[in-house]
């Protein structure tokens, strides 16, 4: 894993052209729409999207919205749009902004109007649409979790560190690390505000399952989505675990279970989080919950819990880091929050106290709304472009990278291994 970057170290406005293979053209922006100051010129970066439903959605408003807020080296236009049924990629097109809609991922990563490929589709296609647009020579940002093992995520480590050396960028979406909140507390780790770091303890809780009637979507087959609640949920607790601590896991102890293991069939158009059921039934072949512990590299503790089975619990991932100087506390169901405990402070006057993160030198928020006018979850992935756009114009790796995104996986796969040996302690492969 990289050093963690902070996300407002980067130079807003220092711009290089883009170094690529793929063309990047500069041009004035006359095109309603799609971002920047209309009587600049800026070059252009063409951004094509594979996938149009949840995480579709959600980077097409990252995409839309970047260059209307930040001062950008390059200006982002959404060039084109992929998915498999041509009305409803045209009609996904026309709701998102996209200028053009492909059915077929090989098509969109042929164009020469795209530069960077977007990847937001289940992980069984991750690798290949990732390679393939490499090898094509486009920059890649891809959805969590990288892969769907770590083979794939290795062979993709591979591809991206030879694409480097021709100028291409790649990036895995781990979206958390850019709420605002997140950001000040990786920065004040970094600053020794909490001291040497003795726990981080971190839970990821959903509930949409608790329903044994919903349907088996491609998120509980083993073969699309890689695993469950682990690879879901847990992929971004680790990312975000080992990102604010600034060190890896050195091994993990686990215990997963799948409580529902029979669900009706889905029929017609599914996505991951919704579908309608048929009368036959199939097998859940993922984890429902994975609950495990970790060692930080320095000796430091952790636990983690990630499930879709918290009754109650919508998208509630709270994580909390405690030093000998000190505590941070985040919960992405208050994203505008950070709970910081400053236990050098005197004792009558300590305690957790509340840090409104809306301030203009808090990360991110220089380009947004004035102190007390909050943000929300899907601010996380405009910031996610922000800081691809400005990797790209500086020639420098993104973070996370697809090394970090490897990374996760083989944590992802030593729990799994744990888990399989009744939680025997399982060193993490480097
Ligand atoms: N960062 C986050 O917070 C977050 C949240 C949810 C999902 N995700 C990740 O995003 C990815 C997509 O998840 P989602 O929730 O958007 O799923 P989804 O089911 O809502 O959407 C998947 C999309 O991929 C398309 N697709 C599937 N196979 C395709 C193919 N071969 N060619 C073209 N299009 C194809 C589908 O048509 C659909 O549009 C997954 O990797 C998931 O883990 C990340």
């Amino acid at each position: 894993m990289g050093q963690p970057q902070q996300p407002d170290e980067a130079e807003a406005g220092a711009a290089t052209p883009a170094t690529a293979g793929a063309a990047v053209t500069a041009e004035a922006d006359t095109g309603a729409g799609d971002g920047a100051d209309a009587t600049v010129a800026k070059p252009s970066l063409g951004v094509g999207m594979v996938g149009y439903a949840f995480m579709g959605a959600a980077h097409s408003q990252g995409w839309r919205t970047v260059g209307r807020v930040f001062d950008l080296p390059s200006r982002p236009v959404l060039a084109a749009i992929c998915g498999r049924d041509a009305t409803a990629v045209r009609s996904a097109a026309d709701r998102h902004g996209w200028a053009a809609a492909e059915t077929d991922w090989r098509a969109l990563i042929e164009r020469d109007d795209v530069d960077v490929v977007d990847i937001c589709t289940p992980g069984d296609s991750h690798a290949e649409i990732a390679l393939a647009a490499l090898a094509a020579g486009k920059h890649v940002l891809c959805e969590k979790p990288l892969a769907n093992t770590v083979a794939e995520a290795e062979a993709m480590v591979e591809a991206a560190e030879s694409a480097y050396q021709r100028g291409q960028l790649a990036m895995v979406g781990f979206n958390y690390r850019r709420v605002p909140a997140t950001a000040l507390a990786r920065r004040m780790v970094a600053e020794g505000r909490i001291g040497t770091l003795r726990h981080v303890r971190v839970t990821y809780l959903q509930d949409w399952l608790v329903d044994p009637e919903f349907p088996l979507t491609w998120r509980l087959r083993k073969e699309s989505a890689g695993s469950g609640s682990l690879g879901d949920l847990g992929a971004h607790i680790v990312d975000l675990a080992q990102y604010l601590a600034g060190e890896r896991l050195a091994g993990v102890s686990a215990l997963t279970e799948t409580f529902v293991r029979e669900r009706p069939l889905p029929v017609g158009a599914t996505s991951g989080l919704a579908a309608v059921s048929s009368a036959g039934t199939g097998p859940v072949t993922v984890d429902d919950a994975a609950l495990f512990t970790g060692r930080f590299t320095s000796g430091a503790l952790a636990s983690f819990e990630a499930t879709r089975y918290a009754t109650g619990r919508k998208n509630a991932l709270r994580i909390e880091l405690n030093g000998e100087r000190g505590s941070l506390a985040f919960d992405l169901e208050r994203l505008n929050e950070l709970a910081y405990h400053d236990a050098t402070e005197p004792g009558e006057h300590a305690g957790f106290r509340r840090i409104l993160v809306t301030e203009p030198d808090h990360p991110y928020l220089d380009a947004w709304w004035p102190p007390g006018h909050g943000l929300g979850y899907e601010h996380s992935f405009i910031h996610q472009a922000r800081d691809l756009v400005h990797a790209i114009a500086e020639g420098r790796s993104p973070e996370p990278s697809f090394a970090d995104g490897l990374q996760v996986q083989r944590v992802l796969a030593a729990v799994e291994e744990s888990a399989e040996k009744n939680s025997v302690y399982t060193p993490i492969a480097v």
